[in-house]
């Protein structure tokens, strides 16, 4: 009996476009690296790219040369590291032998690595801890034998083919002792003994290896499954597998077809993967500000992107096009004002020019960077040093390595500490010039600020300021109502969708853990921290600051982030707030600490 991969592939496809078909606030995001031209992993990408538009996945290809060196290449995957759009990460392999394969799924952050070749995903997936990513293959095949009745627990089970990407993995997999698993797994590979002997023993036999028509009907038992997962284009253009399926389909109790077979359920799997790590952020990304556009809309918007980030500004009223041209204005040079003073990217801002000083040379601040570095020496002492804009030497050399040397790493912890900074009478000095800035925990609040106070001068006295996760209201909807911020309605407590928050001359701030923040008091990554302990569940998942103003939530957010568990955070939280009545917190992990 033919097991069709195609169609239960397709229900599978028809599940998940439904479920994404229920999030309106955003879709989830693949980010495929494809280098070199290898003409199998052009067309894979094709397929995968065919998929995700089906069912509502948006996904960017990303072709690169093959001559591309390994460090350019893991520069590229830092940026989709960060880039809160993506949710996913894929790089097709093979990889050009001029890069390691290791260091590049290495790179990829565990919680965007939906292929599951990360270490720490297969460490969770031999280890049976099931919130990790499984390898599209495996995982492909682990549903295709479920969905189809075919029985395992207790079964022998072999497999030919010992590759990182299907043989050990699914050996992995088949072998916990969970429902649908519990099988006996021999992996069989070029070196094993009587081969033949083993493929024979099998009820299941699942032949990966990549050698055409391998398989032929004298190696199988008589009415057992054959799974074959060989993709091998002949010369003519035709593809077969590793199977010779015309004689082992007479013997076969169940078999796959190449085409048709493994090929469709490893896309299936690709697409539920990047579904669940769409959906873990979305248990932290759940605030969005409430803009209507109904046909009976009373109120201007104006969107964008900056520096990589959506905006939406709503003025409430209707406004002249004169109107629309100021407002455009005050946004566009608030957003350049941004960029010349705390844009790290650029080397002619004004905070590029502190990082780049000697030692003990004095410089005159700006009135608004002395501002912001002002609140930053507030919030330094108030978390007791998580909050620290010096991280800078720290995170630039994680972001060039995993595995950073420990010289390496004692030239970074000596250059950063708010100590080496010293403000005084607006002229800033720093003791040590590898010290450097980045004020990024702080800063887009800042500018939501600035939009709002601005705008607010030019007489526009009711305004909705949204930018990344900062969000900004004064005044009413001109249906004489508080601004509210929504909360994602895929989003439930107790069953409950929550109501909206209103916003009532205040900021919200949310910062979410996407693994790459460093903890200064431990000098790594936080998501280094969770590696170690595997406690992802219960770090910090996200951190929402309602406050003043958008930059003192910010800070605030940023600093709580900086905690080991949400207990700890909330500890925290209470004593800013006994300082601070009217600020706010709301702090989630994955899982409940306490
Ligand atoms: N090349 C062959 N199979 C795969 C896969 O599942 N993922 C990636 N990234 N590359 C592949």
């Amino acid at each position: 009996m033919l097991i069709d991969g195609k169609k239960t592939a397709n229900e599978i496809q028809a599940e998940i476009r439904s479920q994404i078909g229920l999030h309106k606030t955003r879709k989830p995001g693949l980010a495929v690296l494809l280098v070199g031209d290898n003409p199998a992993s052009h067309t894979y990408v094709k397929y995968k790219r065919k998929a995700c538009a089906e069912v509502g996945i948006v996904s960017t290809v990303i072709e690169l040369a093959g001559s591309i060196s390994e460090s350019d290449l893991l520069k590229q995957i830092e940026k989709l590291n960060q880039n809160p759009a993506v949710d996913g990460i894929l790089v097709q392999l093979p990889l050009p032998s001029h890069i390691d394969e290791k260091n590049i799924t290495s790179a990829i952050d565990p919680l965007k690595d939906i292929d599951g070749f990360h270490p720490i995903n297969v460490g969770k997936m031999l280890l049976g801890i099931d919130d990790g990513f499984f390898p599209c293959t495996p995982l492909g095949i682990k549903v295709l034998l479920e969905k189809h009745k075919i029985p395992v627990e207790g079964k022998h089970i072999v497999i030919v083919g010992r590759s990182n990407i299907v043989g050990k993995p699914l050996a992995a997999i088949l072998m916990q002792k969970k429902p649908h698993c519990n099988a006996t797994v021999t992996v069989a590979h070029s070196q094993s003994e009587n081969l033949q002997q083993l493929t024979k023993s099998a009820d299941i036999l699942i032949a990966a290896l990549g050698r055409p028509l391998f398989i032929k009907k004298e190696m199988v038992k008589p009415k057992s499954t054959i799974i074959d997962v060989g993709i091998n284009r002949m010369p003519n253009g035709k593809l077969i597998g590793d199977v010779d399926f015309d004689e082992v389909s007479k013997v076969a109790g169940h078999i796959t077809p190449v085409p048709g077979g493994i090929g469709p359920m490893t896309i299936a799997m690709l697409l539920q993967n990047t579904f669940k790590a769409f959906l873990k952020t979305l248990l932290v990304l759940f605030l969005f500000a409430s803009c209507s556009q109904s046909p009976k809309d009373l109120c201007t918007h104006f969107e964008g992107t900056e520096m990589a980030r959506p905006y939406q500004i709503t003025v409430g009223k209707i406004l002249s096009a004169k109107e629309k041209r100021l407002v455009e204005k005050v946004i566009q040079e608030t957003f350049l004002d941004a960029r010349t003073l705390f844009d790290n990217n650029d080397p002619g801002s004004e905070i590029s020019k502190l990082n780049s000083a000697s030692a003990n040379t004095l410089i005159p601040l700006s009135k608004p960077l002395q501002d912001l570095l002002t609140l930053c020496d507030k919030i330094v002492s108030l978390s007791g040093g998580r909050f620290d804009p010096t991280v800078e030497p720290l995170e630039k050399l994680w972001k060039q390595t995993p595995n950073p040397t420990v010289d390496a790493l004692q030239n970074a912890c000596d250059a950063t500490g708010w100590e080496h900074i010293c403000i005084h009478n607006g002229i800033f000095k720093k003791d040590r010039p590898e010290t450097a800035l980045d004020l990024l925990g702080v800063s887009k609040g800042l500018c939501v600020d600035w939009i709002v106070e601005r705008l607010e001068k030019l007489g526009f006295s009711d305004l909705l300021v949204k930018w990344s996760g900062e969000i900004r209201g004064i005044g009413h909807h001109p249906e004489n109502r508080d601004w509210s911020v929504e909360v994602d309605p895929s989003l439930r407590v107790n069953e409950q969708p929550m109501a909206p928050l209103p916003l009532r001359d205040c900021a919200i701030s949310t910062c979410v853990n996407r693994g790459y923040m460093i903890d200064p008091l431990t000098a790594s990554p936080l998501y280094n921290r969770r590696s170690e302990a595997w406690n992802f569940e219960r770090a910090i998942a996200s951190v929402t600051v309602i406050a003043p103003t958008c930059a003192l939530a910010d800070a605030l957010a940023t600093a709580a982030m900086v905690f080991q568990t949400r207990s700890e955070a909330e500890k925290w939280a209470q004593e800013i707030v006994d300082l601070y009545p009217n600020v706010s917190f709301w702090i989630l992990s994955h899982r409940d600490d306490r």
